[in-house]
This record gives C-alpha cells, structure tokens and sequence, in this order.
C-alpha cells in the first residue's frame, strides 16, 4: 500500500464529510428538498464571492462551462473585448471570444508577468465602445495573481463595459470581492477551492452583467444566463442538476463558514509561503514574481541539468505525491505544486520532503531538511 496525497491545483482533494454527504441516497431535484438545498448552496456562494448585489448561477460543468457562458451571455456579434493574458487560461478566454466572433484587444504578457491595469486603462480610453474587460485573478499555469482590484476600479468608470474574471482557483484561496472590487462577473469550480469532485461551475452576474446580458444576441442554450435566473426565482433549476454535487457543496461551504472565508484566505497564504519557503530554501528559483504571487499554486522552476518530467514521475510513482508538472511551453521546465482547498500543514511538509528525496536521487546538490526547515519556520511563525 502507497498512501497518496493530491497536490495538484485542481481536482483537489475532497474531505471525508463532503464524500459522505455525496455519498447519501439519491434524491429528486423536483422536490422541497432539493428545493432547500439548492438555495442553500446559492447563498453560501455568495458568502465565497463576496456579494449581495449578484445572482449567483450554479451549472452542471467544469469551469470552461463558465467561461463560455461568459462571453456567450454578455456579448453581441461583433463586440470588442479587451482580454488580458499571461497564462493558459488567459489564453482560453481568447480563444473563446474569438470562437463567438468578438474582435479582441490582446492584452498578451509573458507567463511570468504581471497584467498591468495601466494597460486595461490606456485600451479602454483608446478604444471608445469595448463592451468587457477579461482578466484571469489567478493564473493556474503560472501561479501569478493579477490585481484584478485595480482592474475593476478602472473598469467601473465605463457603465457600458463588464469585467469578466476568472477565478477558478482564486475564490476561497485569495481575496476576492465581488461587489467591494466591482467584479461584475466571477466565476469558480467545484475541483479547486470549493474542495469538490469536477462537475460544478459557479458565477456571479452584476446588475450591469444583466444589462450586457438583455442585449447580447449571441447564440445560447444550455448556458443561457436567463433560464437559470428564471429557474432560481422558482427555486429550481432548468435542467437536471449535479444532485449529489449540490449536496457536497453545501457540506464544503459550511465548512468554509466555519473555518470563516478570511481565515481560510490566511490559512492559504501561510500554506503557500512555506512552500514558496521551502522550495526556495533548496536552492530552487520560483516561477512567479515576487509582486504577483498567488496562494493557490506555487509553480518552481526546474533547476538545471534535472529531469523536470521525472520529478513528478518518481514523487508520485516513489512516494504517493501527485503535483503537477509545467503546461504548453513549460511543459518538463517547471512543477507545479498545488495547495488550494482542503490543505494543511502537514501536506506541505509531506511534499517538501518527498521533493528532497527526489531531488537528492536525481542528483541535484542542496542540503538535505533545509526545506522542510523553513516550512516549519513559517508555520511556527518564526
Ligand atoms: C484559472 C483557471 N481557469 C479555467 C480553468 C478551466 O476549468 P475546467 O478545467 O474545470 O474547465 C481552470 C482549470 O484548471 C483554471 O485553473
């Protein structure tokens, strides 16, 4: 026997309360009990988004589902859209734009870049009429958090341009504040800090979002804001949803109620430092820089002359630890650890000394403990 530990940025792992509660018979979701379950999880995502002024929406998807219904939802034929990319996922939001016809103002930056909200500022002010802003808060290909506060401070200023942001793996991991921030739509999935299996998408739509949403005339079905909207105020949903998903979501967001959202913030923050710690402690170079590192992810640098694809062979092969490795063009020059969700000390150090292990077999020169030393020095708060 092996015993496994998941260190990835998403799926994450699941605790055993909310498998349990995944775990209970089925019930029928036109039925007061789902009825009452279903509300529950609405407002307790709002608690995670920060908002009163927002609808939350809930689909049975993964998180592209919400960033496709996104632009679907609050775009016509032929609307202009600023998308800020430096990672993966700002790419995706991209391509997406582009699949529905949207003429897009690339906002394009190195994977180890920061967006600059000067930039949002200059697009907007040199390009009169941009319908949305599309920013990623924290990128999971490349750990870099984006100041998407200062974004929405500037993108308030235009009452016909919506800010779109992806936070997939922020929300429950950073601060993120939909109606403080003016976030007009926020989204998130149910594999990252909500401490969920894959299968939910949720977001927040503003009454500005709305009001993007009453013109857009791109084509929609089974993401149609509108019939969500209309579904809730009857306190169901249009189509079948993921039951036992919504069941387990209820069970993570008391969780998450408990621990209170800026404690969990905080608890992410001292998880991600020590393994920022850690890492760096060995003689390992970070990947993100220092003035945009988010807490979900801490991806690392592989150093020179190792083997960045057998790193996360022999950690989860040799020791049970699954992190991940580098994507697109990082693909083998740099790993990836997660710890967004269900976290803890004790995980950290569990993958700081597995790292060692597998660094010390590959033949890479450091001092053996000297990372799981400084994770202890953040977590003792030394
Ligand atoms: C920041 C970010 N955006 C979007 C996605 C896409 O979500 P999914 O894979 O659930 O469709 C992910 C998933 O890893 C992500 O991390």
């Amino acid at each position: 026997m092996k015993k496994k530990y998941l260190m990835t940025p998403g799926p994450t792992p699941v605790p055993a309360e909310v498998l349990l509660t995944q775990a209970a018979p089925m019930i029928h979701h036109r039925t007061p009990d789902f009825s009452a379950a279903f509300v529950e999880a609405i407002e307790g995502l709002k608690y995670v988004f920060q908002t009163e002024t927002s609808d939350a929406l809930l689909f049975a998807s993964s998180g592209t589902g919400a960033m496709e219904s996104s632009i679907a939802n609050c775009f016509s034929a032929g609307d202009t859209v600023v998308v800020c990319r430096n990672g993966k996922f700002g790419d995706r939001m991209k391509q997406i734009s582009e699949a529905y016809g949207l003429s897009v103002i690339d906002l394009a930056y190195e994977w180890t870049q920061v967006v600059d909200p000067a930039d949002v500022a200059t697009a907007l002010e040199e390009n009169p009429g941009v319908r949305g802003v599309i920013v990623t808060q924290s990128e999971t290909s490349s750990g870099v958090l984006n100041d998407v506060k200062t974004v929405g401070a500037i993108v308030r200023e235009y009452p016909d341009c919506v800010l779109i942001v992806d936070s997939i793996t922020g929300i429950g991991a950073v601060e993120c504040k939909a109606d403080d921030w003016g976030l007009d739509v926020v989204m998130t999935g149910s594999q990252k800090g909500l401490m969920l299996p894959p299968g939910l998408a949720a977001l927040t739509v503003s009454q500005k979002a709305w009001k993007a949403c009453e013109r857009s005339n791109l084509p929609k079905f089974y993401f149609d804001w509108k019939r969500y909207k209309k579904s809730f105020d009857k306190q169901t949903t249009p189509f079948t949803p993921a039951v036992s998903l919504v069941l387990g979501l209820n069970e993570s967001l008391r969780m998450i109620r408990e621990e209170g959202l800026e404690n969990t913030i905080a608890r992410h923050a001292r998880l991600a430092e020590a393994t920022r710690r850690g890492c760096e402690a060995l003689g390992l170079a970070l990947f993100a820089p220092p003035e945009g590192r988010g807490s979900a992810v801490t991806p690392v640098w592989v150093p020179d002359g190792v083997d960045g694809k057998a790193i996360v062979k022999i950690m989860k092969e040799k020791y049970g630890v699954t992190i991940a490795g580098g994507q697109d063009d990082y693909a083998g020059r740099i790993f990836r650890v997660g710890h967004l969700g269900y976290f803890g000390e004790f995980d950290i150090i569990t993958t700081l000394a597995a790292l060692e292990m597998t660094l010390d077999e590959l033949g890479f020169q450091f001092e053996r403990g000297a990372g799981i030393r400084a994770a202890e020095t953040v977590f003792m708060g030394e």
